[in-house]
């Protein structure tokens, strides 16, 4: 997959079957999901997970998505509160993603036993991004795979007035599970995963929504 270019995709076909339970946003316009792609590593597997990812966001109608890649923004480890024309110009591929975005999904590996200093880096230079919003979590690595990574973002998260999603979807020594097309070789378990936790972040979504637009969030 080309993951050169943040893309902006407005999801058009119908959900999945069985979800009639689910709270949805179809009735009204589609929530606005970043899908943060952690790993900016070289040679890295993110790719593999992404697009299967994005497959499963396609058969729903309830999310307009952007991706928001760190391999295309160059963030500086240094934050400032007057980042010169450079880094504006990185962080105006980004910000605006993030302020726009009614819910996030961070797709992230694990890296010694925690989650990539890029995707920290991206955390850190925001702050009312993030705040009264829902984030869910697709996580890939080894024998863990990557759910020490989640559970330590959700500390940070907290720390940032953003809501974690109980439900994840985790890959574990995720490089066998898929063929050398990119395809699930045994897609039901994470298809099922990936529904669950998209209804559950699609209702935070929708809630938090509503409810900033009756009144502020009291930060
Ligand atoms: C620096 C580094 C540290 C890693 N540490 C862990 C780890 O603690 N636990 C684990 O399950 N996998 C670990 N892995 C394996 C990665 O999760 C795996 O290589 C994954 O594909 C990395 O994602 P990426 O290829 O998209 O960068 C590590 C990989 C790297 C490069």
């Amino acid at each position: 997959m080309d993951l050169t270019n943040s893309t902006s995709t407005t999801v058009s076909s119908a959900r999945a079957a069985g979800s009639a339970a689910a709270p949805t946003a179809s009735s009204s316009a589609p929530l606005n999901l970043a899908l943060i792609v952690a790993s900016d590593r070289e040679g890295r597997f993110a790719p593999v997970i992404t697009d299967w990812l994005r497959s499963r966001l396609a058969e729903r109608e309830d999310f307009a998505v952007t991706v928001v890649d760190l391999a295309e923004i160059d963030l500086p480890t240094s934050l400032s509160r007057n980042p010169s024309p450079a880094v504006r110009a990185e962080l105006a591929k980004v910000s605006p993603v993030l302020a726009a975005a009614d819910a996030f999904v961070v797709l992230t590996p694990e890296y010694n036993h925690s989650f990539p200093a890029s995707l920290k880096n991206l955390m850190d230079w925001h702050f009312t991004e993030w705040q009264a919003k829902p984030v869910g979590f697709v996580s890939y690595g080894g024998i863990s795979g990557g759910l020490r990574a989640v559970e330590q973002l959700r500390q940070v998260f907290a720390e940032l007035h953003a809501v974690t999603v109980r439900d994840t979807v985790s890959f574990h020594s995720a490089w066998g599970l898929f063929d050398d097309e990119g395809r699930h070789k045994d897609p039901a378990g994470a298809e099922g995963a990936a529904k669950v936790l998209l209804d559950q972040l699609a209702w935070w979504a929708l809630a938090l929504k509503e409810a900033k637009s009756t009144r502020p969030y009291a930060a």
